[in-house]
């Protein structure tokens, strides 16, 4: 069964072909460069850029995969949550796609690609405690099997990847800043008393960020060398990322805190769920070599596989879109062509016909 999957939630706009559960082909125009001059995703500007680059990404996939319009079997697209605007554009070309091929049309859940995507690599083993990292969520999930999830934590406030962008912006890093303050944290130690592991001491599973975002502006606020006037050039921090040492160490402490917050969350979930044989961990933020490393250590001491996507696979991307939907097409799901786009902030219903 050949399915397209299209992600177009926030500023990339994906293609991926997936075949048999195994990725064909993909293509991805990223919108970051557009957005950095603003210093975030705007909406507005996404959703064109999106409605832009859809038809020329498209052509180019098939003809780069060597493949007709005709032979899809399964057209999917990202349903939300993400920026309305570009949900629009990317369901709409989808649905037309299916309408004028006779391919089924399948909504697929943003969240629901994220925590599936590294099964593209390798085959996933269930019951698996999934760890959801991404710019605009922070959430913990106990995955019965590939198509059934229950919500057992999230975040109250900020997600990890929305800290890590502001901490970067408030140290005037480029946008999207988590990638900068990963590689700089790799050249130093942390200090690990400088910042508060947020929201630990509790029983639950839930998530907090925005405290360690306000600690990191107090920390701050008496050292004007670490908020320079002019932002930082991204192609000079990343030739060079030793040459700011003390940059780098505040970094470095803000990873750890963000990583250590995770793995006591990580080891509750995996307290109360006994039965787990895997921990996924999936999302852009997963692609931060701290959290990786200390995931990869805390499945280890629990005696089970962690599964860590590349981090390609981590970040937003087409192939996700289009192995969810290729799972979902396979056990019988499909969409009417009615089914709505969905922003960020309101549950994804599971209304698939089938
Ligand atoms: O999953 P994603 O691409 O988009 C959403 O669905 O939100 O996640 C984007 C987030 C951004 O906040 C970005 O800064 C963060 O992932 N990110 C990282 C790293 N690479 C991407 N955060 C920390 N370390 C990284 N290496
Ligand atoms: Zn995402």
């Amino acid at each position: 069964m050949l399915c397209l999957g299209i992600e177009s939630s926030c500023d990339e706009t994906a293609l991926a072909l997936v075949q048999s559960g195994k990725l064909v082909h993909e293509v991805v125009a990223s919108q970051a460069d557009v957005h950095a001059l603003f210093g975030g995703v705007v909406p507005e500007i996404a959703s064109r850029e999106h409605y832009r680059k859809l038809g020329p990404l498209f052509d180019s996939l098939l003809e780069q995969a060597g493949v007709a319009p005709q032979q899809l079997e399964v057209v999917a697209a990202a349903r939300g949550p993400g920026l309305l605007g570009g949900l629009i554009a990317g369901m709409s070309f989808a649905k037309a796609l299916a309408l004028g091929t006779g391919a089924r049309f399948v909504g697929v859940n943003h969240l629901h690609a994220h925590l599936v995507a590294p099964g593209l690599e390798k085959e996933l083993r269930f019951p698996a405690l999934g760890l959801l990292i991404s710019g605009g969520h922070t959430q913990l999930y106990r995955l019965e099997s590939a198509l059934k999830l229950e919500l057992l934590g999230r975040t109250l406030d900020d997600a990890a990847g929305e800290a890590f962008d502001k901490v970067a912006r408030m140290l005037r890093l480029p946008y999207p800043g988590g990638k900068y303050i990963d590689v700089l944290g790799r050249q130093a130690q942390p200090d690990p008393d400088v910042f508060p592991w947020p929201y630990v001491d509790n029983q639950n599973l839930d998530f907090s960020f925005s405290g360690l975002k306000t600690a990191v502006s107090v920390y701050l606020e008496d050292k004007p060398e670490l908020r320079p006037e002019l932002a930082y050039d991204p192609e000079e921090l990343a030739r060079q990322p030793e040459a700011y040492p003390a940059l780098a160490r505040l970094c470095a402490s803000f990873n750890y805190s963000v990583a250590q917050t995770l793995r006591v969350k990580v080891r509750r979930a995996l307290a109360a769920c006994p039965q787990v044989k895997s921990l996924i961990v999936a999302g852009g933020v997963a692609a931060n070599s701290l959290i990786r490393e200390t995931m990869q250590t805390l499945a280890e001491e629990h005696g089970m596989e962690v599964r860590l996507p590349r981090p390609s696979l981590c970040t937003d991307n087409g192939a996700m879109v289009a192995y969810a939907g290729w799972l979902l097409a396979k056990a019988g799901y499909h969409h009417p062509f009615d089914v709505d786009a969905i922003p960020r902030g309101r549950k994804i219903p599971w209304d698939y016909l089938s």
